[in-house]
């Protein structure tokens, strides 16, 4: 074989390769631009394209085609308009028959090499889930959110909360448990999560009923003989926000299982005693004041006067303007002044309490007003609450208005 007819027959074998690819590989094509193409296209090197480091010079190869192309398509327009401002119809016939040609050469060598530049670009990088995510947090819009200074407490940020949440991030941050009684929908719960996020504690919340038990607070020894803990054992050792949710709604005998967690600093649990963690405190949210059912909340039942001295009570009434916000509608909160009614001293309370309880035995009220009252009392107004709130609290603890003026306090 000739060396004249060895590169005939590479040409030819080239020439089938491509043909049998779907690339039109005409007479005019330059040899130059033929061998990219077939570079470009075979597989041994178009192999090398998927790995990105290699694209680049199949990608330049490509341009030049394009390029070269383009010349030719360009070159095709200038022959075009040079023979039309001849203004003969045969002249015009002709261009025409020029234009299919050669257009159609360049536009076939377009085609290759912006096939050529597909196979060449690098594989897409993954996507990278968690900076999508990053990035939609970064850009999505955010709801106003609202800074609140309490008292000493650091101030914190948190969304838009209930007028009165600025008393009840003050009670937690002392750890004096509170029992938010309000309607159904109020934003009790709500506001007890958000006290944990301000706060920075673990949140757990378990719904009471009448069928709680023991072993749903203290946890219990299984068949193995291991202690089976609670979310409530957890929140004592270890320090948490316990939402004790629907606590009226609870048994009130097994409601009292839970007293000695909350008022020592030691508590005994199926494997033996336990110490109270600084950060443990209760939020128990209730529909009512533990008066029992009435007739808009009937599954509720009578709590027993020593649990109910654990808690400071906060009447959580609906705010007008949380439902607006929630719907987006700005309207200024309702004002609210922690310290209302004045800020008391240790000895001033003390007097507040003592003529409360004598005028509630006077009276022969079932109130119960303990010295827990006096003591959690007086750290929260040295904390900055005002006396109107303390007696609120700790004293009346949604009394009725008959009892409330009998007091005179
Ligand atoms: N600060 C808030 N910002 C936005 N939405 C809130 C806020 N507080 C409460 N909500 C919404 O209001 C609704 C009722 O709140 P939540 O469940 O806390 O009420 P609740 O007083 O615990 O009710 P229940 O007594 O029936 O348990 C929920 O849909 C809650 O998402
Ligand atoms: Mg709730």
């Amino acid at each position: 074989m000739t060396r004249n007819e060895f590169q005939k027959a590479g040409f030819h074998a080239k020439r089938d390769y491509l043909r049998a690819q779907g690339v039109r590989v005409s007479s005019q094509m330059k040899s130059a631009d033929f061998n990219a193409i077939y570079d470009a296209m075979n597989p041994t090197t178009t192999a090398r394209t998927e790995n990105s480091q290699c694209a680049q010079p199949d990608t330049q190869r490509a341009l030049q085609i394009a390029t070269r192309a383009t010349g030719e398509q360009n070159e095709t327009a200038t022959q075009i308009t040079t023979m039309n401002n001849t203004n003969t119809h045969s002249a015009i016939a002709q261009p025409q028959i020029a234009q299919t040609d050669a257009a159609q050469q360049a536009q076939t060598m377009m085609m290759n090499a912006l096939e050529i530049m597909m196979k060449a670009q690098p594989a897409t990088p993954a996507t990278d889930e968690a900076r999508v995510i990053e990035l939609i947090h970064e850009h999505a819009p955010k709801p106003p959110t609202l800074e609140i200074k309490v008292a000493e407490l650091p101030s914190v940020e948190t969304a838009r909360q209930h007028f009165k949440f600025p008393l009840l991030l003050i009670c937690a941050a002392n750890g004096v448990h509170t029992m938010l009684t309000g309607e159904a929908g109020s934003g009790k719960t709500s506001a007890a999560k958000a006290v944990a996020q301000c706060l920075d504690l673990d949140f757990y919340a378990q719904s009471f009923c009448e069928t709680t038990s023991k072993a749903d607070m203290q946890g219990f020894m299984n068949a193995r003989g291991e202690y089976v803990p609670t979310n409530f054992r957890t929140a004592f050792g270890n320090g948490a926000l316990f939402c004790a949710d629907e606590f009226d709604a609870g048994n009130p005998n097994s409601n009292v299982v839970i007293n000695a967690a909350l008022a020592n600093d030691e508590c005994g649990f199926p494997d033996g005693m336990q110490t109270k963690s600084a950060d443990f405190v209760v939020v128990a949210c209730a529909n009512t004041f533990g008066t029992g059912a009435n007739s808009k909340y009937v599954g509720r039942n009578k709590l027993d006067a020593a649990t109910l001295d654990r808690f400071a009570c906060i009447r959580w009434d609906i705010d007008p303007t949380l439902e607006a916000a929630m719907l987006g509608i700005n309207e200024p909160a309702p004002a609210f002044d922690l310290a209302e009614g004045g800020l008391v001293e240790d000895h001033e309370w003390l007097e507040i309490i003592r003529a409360a309880r004598s005028k509630a035995s006077e009276l022969g009220s079932q109130m119960l007003i303990s010295p827990r009252a006096t003591k959690n009392g007086a750290k929260l107004a040295r904390a900055g609450v005002g006396a109107t709130h303390l007696k609120e609290m700790f004293i009346f603890k949604g009394c009725d208005e008959r009892t409330r003026q009998a007091l005179q306090i």
